[in-house]
């Protein structure tokens, strides 16, 4: 089955292999700095609190993994899977369960961490799911805002970066399951055949 991020890839042909250029975003310098303000950002909100990170696979996985990291304290973490897309670059408004949380999150001081926010729809989703579930605090943490792009109502309570409406991967995201390694963020760009090319 493909990923969510699959489902969001630019258009190619099936099996087609475009030379892809990459550009340099954000510098894992820049989100090294920014991850390490947002958790004291976070810890100012939740001084003396065990915050339990809900990570949504498999984007956020470098993220979250920085984030707790720098947040201290006691710090717990689970992943959810949710699929949002059809098949192209149009979202079907629906989303769909791959795998739930593996713990109970009542009573939690909750932080759903999502890698980038582009439609809203997913989050929207997640949030009306975990309501149901009686958390203490529901908080929302994303590395990356595509802000025009919105359509459902919802917005994270801590972000990153505002981004514009270009295709984005490294740091956790990726094209075709690619790129996820990355330790910058990078718009991604199909060129001309050639080597895949990185520039600053
Ligand atoms: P939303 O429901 O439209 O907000 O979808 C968010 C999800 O779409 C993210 O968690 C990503 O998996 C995927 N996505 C959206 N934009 C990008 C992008 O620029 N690069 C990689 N994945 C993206």
């Amino acid at each position: 089955m493909p990923t969510k991020a699959t489902k969001r890839s630019p258009r190619i042909k099936p099996g087609q292999r475009e030379e892809e250029t990459l550009r340099v975003l954000i510098s894992h310098q820049r989100i090294r700095e920014r991850v390490k303000q947002m958790a004291q950002e976070i810890r100012r909100d939740f001084p003396n609190e065990p915050v339990h990170l809900v990570g949504v696979l498999k984007g956020s996985v470098l993220f979250l993994a920085d984030l707790a990291r720098e947040l201290g304290g006691e710090v717990s973490f689970d992943f959810i899977s949710v699929s949002s897309y059809g098949k192209g670059m149009d979202s079907t408004g629906e989303v769909k369960m791959n795998k739930d949380l593996d713990v109970s999150i009542e009573g939690r001081s909750v932080l759903v961490v999502e890698d980038i926010l582009d439609t809203g729809l997913t989050l929207k989703y997640l949030l009306v799911l975990f309501e149901e579930r009686k958390p203490k605090h529901l908080r929302v943490a994303v590395l990356l805002d595509k802000v025009e792009r919105r359509i459902a109502d919802v917005k994270a309570d801590y972000t990153g970066f505002v981004i514009p409406n270009e295709f984005v991967v490294g740091y956790g995201l990726d094209y075709d399951e690619r790129y996820r390694n990355l330790p910058d963020v990078c718009v991604v760009r199909l060129g001309p055949r050639g080597k895949t090319k990185i520039e600053a």
